[in-house]
C-alpha cells in the first residue's frame, strides 16, 4: 500500500543493524553480539521465514577427508559455473574459508547427516570429526556437498541458528521492513528508518547496516523463494548510492514440483533438490527419452544453467509444459529426501513407481549489491552479505549449494569489518520525510517479468517489458511492507531489464535468443548498475563497447 506516511517516528539505537535473517544475518548478529556489539535484527516476518530454511541440498565444502576432491578443485568448479565473470580472488576466499565456517555452525548446534561415531554420538553434531556424508550436485567434480535432514539443510541451519539468537537473546523486530538507509552529512550511514507491521514509521539511530535480505525470486510469477523475497536490501542499497551488478543473471533451478499451470502469484513452488539427480534421477521428456546425454558431459549433473536451458528448450521442442524426473532407481528415496518426497505426495505423485512432473523457476539472484568479502560496499557504514550481495563468487551462474557457504563465510567476516571500521566522531541521520518512490502493480511485474525476462530473452521482448512495467508505474511513498516491497520489485524489475537488454550475448543464466553465442571478445565484463539523478536505474559504464 502506498500513501503519505506523517506520523512521528519512534526512535532507538545500535551499534549494529542487521535486516534480514537468513544464514548470513543470523550468523553476522550472533558473532556481533559476541563481540560486545549492540545488535538489533530487522526482518519482515518472523525470525525463520527467510530463503535459508527453504534450502535443500546442502552446503559445499572441502573438509580433506573425500578421495580426488581439493579446495583447488572446489575452486576450479566455481569458476567453470560461473561463466567468465567471477572475482577469483572472492571465489578463493570463500571456498577456502568453508572449513572452518562449518566447524563453527556445527559448533552452534547445527548437525549434519553422517555416520554414527563409535560412542554413539551422532556424526554431524558439535565438532564430532567423524565423517559427513556427502552428495553431489550440478557442476560439482566430487561428491562435496554435506547436507542435513536429507534434504532439508537450509532448516537446520536456521534451526540450529534461531536456537543460539534466542540463547543469546539477540534483539530482533521482528514484523518490521527496513525502508532507507539514513546517512550523515558525509554520506555515511547513520541510521535505518522502518516501518512496523502497522505502518508506524521508526529510526534506529546506528554507524552500521548489515543488508542480509536476500534475493528477488518475486519478480517472477514462478519461484522457489518465500515471499520475503522481493529485492527490498537492492533497492535500499541503490537509493542509498551504493552500485548493483550482475543483476541480469538470475538463475531458475531446473527442477520444481510442477503440479499443474502457476496461478500468477502463486508464490513458492516445492524445490526437487539437485541432490536427487545427484543420486542417480534422470530427467525424460514426454516421450520418456532421457535428453542430457550428449548436451553436456556431466549429463544431468550439468552446472544449473545448462540443465534449466535444456529443459526449456526440451519444452519448446514437444510442446510440454513440463519434463520429468524419473527417481524411481533411488533406494530409500523416501527417508534421503524427505521434503521432496512429502511435496510430491501432497501433490497426488508416487516417486517412488512414477516420474516426478518437474520444471524450472526463479531460485537465486547470483548479482547484488556489490561487495567485497567482507561485506563493504562502497557506501561507508552499509554492509551486504549472502544472496543480496554480488561478492564475485557466483559470477554469471552460481554453482549449487555454494550460497549457504558464502552466507556463512562472509557472515562471519563481515563482523570482523564492522568492527575495524568503526570510530570516528558519532554520526547523526537527519530526519527526512520519506520519499516517494515509483510503484508498479505487482501482478503486471511478474507477468511481464515471467513472459520476456525469464530464460530465453530478446531485444524486443525486453523492450516491450520495459515499456509495460513504464506503463503500470504510478509515484507514491511507501507506508507499509507491500508499498515498500512493490517499489524495490519495480526497481528491480527496471534494473534486471536494463543490464538483460545491454548485455547482447548468452552467458551463464542469461540466455538470449536473437544472441546465442557467448562473447568473450566484448562482453566478458559485469555490469554496473546505479541510479540516476532522476533515480532511475542505470547500466553506468559502457563496459560492453563495441559488443555486437
Ligand atoms: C538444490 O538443492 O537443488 C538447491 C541447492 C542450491 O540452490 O544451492
Amino acid at each position: 500500500m502506498t500513501g503519505t506516511a506523517a506520523r512521528t517516528p519512534w526512535e532507538a539505537a545500535a551499534d549494529l543493524v542487521v535486516v534480514g535473517s537468513g544464514v548470513a544475518g543470523l550468523t553476522a548478529a550472533l558473532d556481533a553480539v559476541a563481540a560486545g556489539l549492540r545488535t538489533v535484527v530487522v526482518t519482515k516476518d518472523g525470525v525463520d521465514e527467510g530463503s535459508t530454511r527453504w534450502a535443500q541440498g546442502g552446503v559445499a565444502v572441502v573438509l580433506g577427508d573425500v578421495a580426488g576432491d581439493s579446495l583447488d578443485a572446489h575452486v576450479a568448479d566455481t569458476l567453470a559455473a560461473g561463466g567468465g565473470l567471477n572475482d577469483p580472488a572472492a571465489v578463493e576466499a570463500v571456498v577456502r574459508g568453508g572449513p572452518g565456517a562449518l566447524r563453527r555452525l556445527r559448533g552452534r548446534g547445527a548437525v549434519f547427516d553422517g555416520t554414527t561415531a563409535v560412542d554413539g554420538t551422532p556424526a554431524g553434531g558439535g565438532t564430532s570429526a567423524a565423517r559427513l556424508d556427502r552428495t553431489r550436485e550440478g557442476g560439482h567434480s566430487a561428491l562435496r556437498v554435506v547436507h542435513a535432514g536429507g534434504d532439508a539443510t537450509g532448516a537446520e541451519i536456521e534451526r540450529a541458528l534461531v536456537a543460539a539468537a534466542r540463547s543469546a537473546q539477540l534483539t530482533v523486530l521482528d514484523g518490521h521492513v527496513a525502508v532507507d538507509a539514513l546517512r550523515d552529512t558525509a554520506g555515511r550511514v547513520a541510521g535505518l528508518s522502518v516501518l512496523d507491521g502497522a505502518g508506524r514509521p521508526g529510526i534506529l539511530h546506528t554507524p552500521a547496516v548489515l543488508l542480509a535480505t536476500g534475493g528477488y525470486g518475486l519478480l517472477y510469477a514462478s519461484t522457489t523463494n518465500p515471499a520475503t523475497a522481493t529485492g527490498d536490501g537492492i533497492a535500499l542499497a541503490l537509493r542509498a548510492g551504493a552500485t548493483a551488478s550482475d543483476l541480469e543473471f538470475v538463475q531458475f533451478h531446473p527442477t520444481v514440483l510442477h503440479a499443474g499451470p502457476d496461478p500468477a502469484g502463486a508464490g513458492r513452488r516445492p524445490l526437487v533438490t539437485e541432490a536427487v539427480r545427484g543420486e542417480g534421477a534422470v530427467l525424460r521428456d514426454r516421450t520418456g527419452a532421457a535428453f542430457m546425454t550428449g548436451v553436456h558431459p556431466l549429463a544431468d549433473l550439468a552446472p544449473r544453467d545448462v540443465v534449466a536451458a535444456a529443459i526449456t528448450r526440451r519444452m519448446a521442442e514437444t510442446g510440454a509444459d513440463r519434463v520429468h524426473l524419473d527417481a524411481t532407481g533411488i533406494d530409500g528415496f523416501a527417508t534421503r529426501f524427505p521434503t521432496v518426497y512429502a511435496s510430491c505426495r501432497a501433490a497426488g505423485i508416487d516417486p517412488l513407481t512414477e516420474p516426478i512432473p518437474v520444471t524450472p523457476a526463479a531460485h537465486y539472484a547470483c548479482g547484488g549489491v556489490v561487495a567485497d568479502v567482507d561485506g563493504r560496499t562502497g557506501v561507508p557504514g552499509l554492509y551486504a552479505a549472502g544472496e543480496v550481495a554480488r561478492t564475485g563468487l557466483h559470477g554469471a551462474n552460481r554453482l549449487a549449494s555454494n550460497s549457504l557457504l558464502e552466507g556463512l563465510v562472509t557472515g562471519e567476516r563481515v563482523v570482523r569489518a564492522v568492527l575495524a571500521d568503526r570510530g570516528g566522531a558519532a554520526r547523526s541521520a537527519p530526519l527526512r520525510p520519506a520519499p516517494a518512490l515509483p510503484v508498479a502493480d505487482r501482478a503486471v511485474v511478474q507477468r511481464v517479468m515471467t513472459r520476456y525476462a525469464g530464460i530465453g530473452r530478446d531485444a524486443t521482448g525486453l523492450a516491450g517489458a520495459s515499456d509495460a512495467v513504464e506503463a503500470a508505474t504510478v509515484t507514491a511513498v511507501p507506508v507499509d511492507r507491500a508499498g515498500v516491497e512493490d517499489a524495490a520489485l519495480t526497481l528491480l524489475a527496471q534494473a534486471v531489464l536494463a543490464a538483460a537488454g545491454t548485455r547482447r550475448e548468452t552467458r551463464g543464466c542469461h540466455v538470449r535468443t536473437d544472441f546465442p553465442q557467448r562473447d568473450d571478445t566484448h562482453q566478458q565484463a559485469s555490469l554496473p548498475v546505479r541510479l540516476d539523478a532522476d533515480g532511475r536505474p542505470v547500466v553506468v559504464a559502457d563496459t560492453l563497447v563495441g559488443a555486437a
